[in-house]
């Protein structure tokens, strides 16, 4: 795709972790109507798409993602009045709204399941996927849950079988190869469309279709005691199989009934099984989310290789996207230390594509470490020290005792720094990273080579990262150090003359480039070539 024809191209998408961006009633926890007193805010950051956390009714045994009934609001979020207030007012401000769509499964707690779990022949039976043991009485297979590795079949002796959960014994899956499970989910799409979503953001995506024949997952060659769990055995049975593009395509149908609607699909994947989540034109997810920034080496040979490899993998009609951050990962900072996340800020937005990135991470939020009493999050349970936990502390507004965020106790403690760390102090700081962001953004919202230009690598030496985007006769270079020392940029035969425009430090700007770019350990640099 080489032009700019639909609005979620030039999206800037910011994921907002509803439970701690802001607390209206003092409960703790962040909420709808908490979240509308700040889309004034997002719209000061330049961000033009929000995608909101599960704020579904749930019993919270993962945090919202183990819902009970898809088409309504859980009392501690708000109501349903209250986010039609907030499609309302988002759209007012030009805003467009992604929610979480939950379809691999629900909680055990979900009427369906109850009814499910009931009898053998109970008519919502094949709604979930129910197996007979193994002739030694263990699960049908060796499939194994995403969170801790542990047997993905719990068995029910109510009525003597299995049932399958991808995660969490709570969360057990939909079958979906049921198309009465199938259609009652696209009438969920259809629910939040009607009341004006602008898209979703599916849940587990390359998780909802498993083996009907119930083959064993083969062990990983590569497998060591200090990788996770879940990946001792390679999920070639329980992943990516051949149907899930059909259901994909059925809810693309969905949303192509309401004209320009965005399904971003949420997916752990290799480049090459990413992609194919494109599908064929207008039946694929539009953004199959490419999350290898946050695994690649952040190591100048290797992002300049992955940025070449994601656009030669890329189909003719499918549009990039790079996500930076998401509240199942560890954050941008304590990832990358300071320096080097204004470093990825410059990269993100100089970048081809779709961006995403997380709230939070705008002000340098970090990981905080939550004492063991105050953990949350089940899959530090199962998994030591791979809490999610850490990554989902409130947002911090201001200095005030509750970050600006609360009144009340906040339901996962505050960083050390919030006092120090936060909107009211870098709001009007022009170094800061919040300010960063903000010219970031203004500037590749000014610049259409940004969004959809050409890529073109210059040079990767030693920690030197560099490339020029172009589109229409419009030229800029964009310089990065990835490392902590002085690094120089030589023209060499190529041009590089022209006038700096953004820098990482926010200073040297209108500062004239010519035979050379200097620059320091840690800073990044775009230049407008002449
Ligand atoms: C997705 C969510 C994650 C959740 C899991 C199970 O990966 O991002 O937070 O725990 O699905 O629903």
């Amino acid at each position: 795709m080489t032009d700019l024809n639909h609005w979620w191209q030039q999206a800037i998408i910011y994921q907002c972790y509803l439970r701690s961006f802001n607390d209206s009633n003092g409960d703790g926890v962040g909420d709808l109507p908490g979240l509308i007193e700040k889309l004034d805010y997002l719209r000061r950051l330049g961000v033009d798409t929000l995608w909101i956390s599960p704020f579904y009714p749930s019993p919270m045994a993962d945090l919202g993602f183990d819902i009970t009934d898809h088409t309504a609001v859980d009392p501690l979020f708000g109501t349903l009045a209250d986010f039609d207030r907030l499609i309302a007012a988002a759209h007012q401000r030009q805003l467009k709204v992604l929610i979480d769509f939950v379809p691999n499964h629900t909680s055990k707690e979900h009427s369906w399941f109850v009814e499910s779990r009931a009898t053998r022949d109970n008519p919502r039976r094949n709604w979930y996927i129910w197996h007979d043991p193994a002739s030694d009485g263990g699960p049908p297979t060796n499939w194994r849950t995403v969170f801790g590795g542990c047997p993905a079949w719990t068995f029910d002796p109510q009525t003597g079988q299995y049932y399958y959960h991808t995660y969490l014994p709570q969360q057990p899956d939909l079958n979906l190869r049921n198309p009465e499970v199938q259609a009652a989910l696209l009438d969920i799409l259809r629910f939040w469309l009607e009341r004006g979503v602008d898209g979703f953001r599916i849940d587990a995506l390359r998780q909802l279709i498993k083996d009907v024949q119930l083959r064993n997952n083969p062990p990983n060659p590569d497998y060591d005691k200090q990788m996770r769990p879940y990946t001792a055995v390679l999920p070639v049975h329980t992943t990516n199989q051949p149907e899930v593009h059909t259901l994909v395509t059925q809810m693309r149908q969905v949303l192509n009934a309401y004209g320009e609607r965005l399904l971003l699909g949420e997916m752990y994947n290799s480049i090459e099984q990413t992609v194919s989540y494109y599908g064929e034109p207008g039946s694929g997810v539009q953004l199959p989310t490419n999350f290898q920034l946050m695994f690649r080496d952040w190591e100048a040979q290797s992002i300049a290789g992955l940025i070449e490899e994601y656009a030669a993998a890329l189909p003719s009609h499918g549009w990039p996207n790079w996500i930076v951050g998401t509240h199942d990962q560890p954050r941008l900072v304590s990832r990358l230390g300071a320096a080097q996340a204004r470093i990825s800020a410059m990269l993100l937005f100089t970048l081809r594509g779709t961006i995403g990135m997380y709230y939070g991470d705008e002000i340098g939020m970090h990981d905080v470490p939550i004492p063991p009493d105050q953990v949350l999050d089940p899959q530090e349970r199962l998994e030591p020290g791979m809490g999610r936990d850490p990554a989902r502390t409130p947002m911090q507004w201001d200095s005030s005792p509750g970050a600006g965020f609360t009144r009340g106790k906040p339901w996962l403690p505050l960083a050390e720094d919030a006092d120090t760390v936060n909107v009211a102090a870098q709001r009007d700081d022009p170094t800061a990273l919040l300010t960063l962001y903000r010219r970031l953004i203004a500037l590749r919202r000014a610049t259409p080579a940004l969004v959809l230009g050409d890529y073109r690598a210059l040079t990767v030496d030693g920690n030197l990262l560099s490339f020029v985007r172009e589109h229409a006769g419009q030229r800029l270079l964009v310089a990065l150090n990835l490392g902590s020392q002085a690094a120089t940029l030589e023209a060499g035969s190529r041009t590089i003359q022209g006038n700096i425009v953004l820098t990482t430090g926010l200073d040297r700007i209108g500062e004239r480039v010519g035979a050379s770019l200097a620059l320091r350990g840690d800073e990044g640099v775009i230049v407008t070539l002449v």
